[in-house]
């Protein structure tokens, strides 16, 4: 059995495959079959004159998404995707499809594709982004491997909140106690960077988001590595060779995919080079200022916005301005401590900002890393922890890990889905993962 990705490899030879029936036309004495395995899609023609009358007209009888067994001669052929087409000697179908295939050639909403996401998977679009999803996940996997990480589970129950405590999901517990699923990785990151030194998180997160927008999930997926020793400085410099190696890989990996998204790949050019600014704040806030006073706004962004004053965080818009002023992404680093998690080490130079970073993507994807050094000095840790009201029995394990042994160390955090969405150039993020959980989408 030959599968249609490997079909370049046997131009002039007769192979036989497993396959499903996307399309079919025809005239005459031809009949045009498109097919897909999953390792990609070709079309096979039938012509009348060269298989026998039952099969010409079991071909013509075939149903969308039907399953077949089809063997053909592969013939080169420059005009079609992946450079070959199969013309068919004999097929049989596997299976009798039951009743009529839902998504239809003709153009479909969204919310009604998204409500038959079992089978819209198996469509072009979401076949090249969840490949796209494949690549980067392996990617990641390789590139933590070569720098001596070792992968480190977190739980996704957790005792404790981690960020903001509005997006909590709480579960009960029997009654008796409470726990929440995870918000985050990080914290139990930080045990494992104290035992291991370098340990990356790669896992489903919650948060209990209220808002519809195009960039959160209820659920998705993060990769948080974590580093005992390490400082503001050198996590920076880990997150830019992260995120640049991933770009490299989906560029060299995903072509096809990647073509078939209509992606225009030379927007990656500078992401995947290196080389991104890092910013502080305040000057971010200047630069937003003046794109706004200019009039020179991005598309999406609405002429109203308004500029942001010290002290408040980064909205959407002002994000998306940030991501077309540079080419490549960018650092925003040493936010206002106030607006940022409990566990940031203060600047020592102006204790009012955090030795923090967002990294935002370009072309209006937004934030796509949020991270930090962390506080290791046992006292601020635990002063951080009262001011913010949180429950200090819950922490008097992350507490520990400043008691003994503490350095100063720092990791940030990933979100899967929102760098898919920017490789690929797909405005929602709903479509960067298989099944996505959103407020108002819970089926399949
Ligand atoms: O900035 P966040 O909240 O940072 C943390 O959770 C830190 N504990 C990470 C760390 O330092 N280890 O989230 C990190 C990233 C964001 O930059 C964004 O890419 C993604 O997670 N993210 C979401 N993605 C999809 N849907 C949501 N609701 C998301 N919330 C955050
Ligand atoms: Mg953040």
């Amino acid at each position: 059995m030959t599968t249609i990705a490997d079909l370049s490899n046997h131009i002039g030879q007769t192979v036989t495959l497993t396959a499903w029936l996307t399309d079919q036309s025809g005239k005459g004495k031809l009949q045009f079959l498109k097919l897909r395995d999953g390792t990609g899609f070709v079309q096979a023609t039938v012509f009348k004159a060269d298989v026998p009358e039952e099969i010409f007209e079991a071909a013509k009888r075939l149903r969308q998404e039907q399953s077949l067994t089809v063997t053909g001669e592969v013939r080169a052929d420059e005009r079609a995707p992946g450079g070959v087409e199969l013309s068919v000697r004999d097929l049989s179908p596997l299976a009798d499809v039951v009743g009529e295939y839902p998504i239809t050639p003709k153009e479909h909403g969204i919310d009604f594709l998204m409500d038959h996401r079992h089978l819209w998977l198996r469509h072009r679009r979401p076949w090249a982004i969840l490949r796209v999803r494949d690549a980067v996940q392996r990617a990641v996997t390789d590139f933590f491997h070569a720098q001596g990480f070792i992968r480190f589970d977190s739980p996704f129950f957790t005792p404790n909140a981690a960020e903001d405590t509005t997006e909590l999901f709480e579960i009960d517990l029997f009654g008796e106690d409470k726990a929440y699923l995870s918000q985050t990785g990080q914290l139990h990151a930080e045990a494992g960077a104290l035992a291991f030194g370098k340990v990356y998180t790669f896992g489903p997160t919650f948060r209990a988001e209220k808002s519809k927008t195009r960039r959160h999930l209820l659920e998705f997926w993060m990769i948080e590595p974590e580093v005992a020793p390490s400082s503001h400085a050198q996590n920076m410099d880990l997150q830019e060779a992260f995120v640049s190696f991933l770009v490299r890989r989906v560029l060299d990996e995903c072509q096809e995919e990647l073509r078939v998204l209509g992606r225009d790949t030379a927007k990656l050019a500078g992401a995947a080079e290196g080389n991104y600014p890092r910013v502080p704040y305040t000057e971010a806030l200047d630069i937003i200022r003046k794109h706004i006073e200019d009039g020179d706004l991005p598309p999406n962004v609405q002429a109203d916005v308004q500029p942001v004053e010290w002290g408040d965080d980064l909205g959407a818009p002002h994000e998306t301005i940030l991501g077309y002023h540079f080419d490549r992404p960018v650092m925003i680093e040493k936010y206002p401590a106030a607006i940022k998690a409990f566990y940031m080490q203060p600047d020592p130079q102006d204790p009012r900002v955090a030795l923090c970073d967002d990294m935002i993507a370009p072309e209006g994807y937004g934030e796509i890393i949020g991270g930090s050094e962390r506080i290791h000095d046992y006292i601020l840790l635990r002063e951080r922890i009262e001011a913010q009201g949180l429950p200090l029995e819950a922490f008097e394990w992350y507490l520990d890990l400043r008691r003994y042994g503490s350095v100063p160390h720092a990791g940030f955090g990933m979100g899967l889905e929102r760098v898919i969405a920017w490789l690929c150039g797909i405005d929602h993020i709903r479509e960067a993962i298989p099944f996505p959980r959103m407020l108002t989408r819970m089926y399949p």
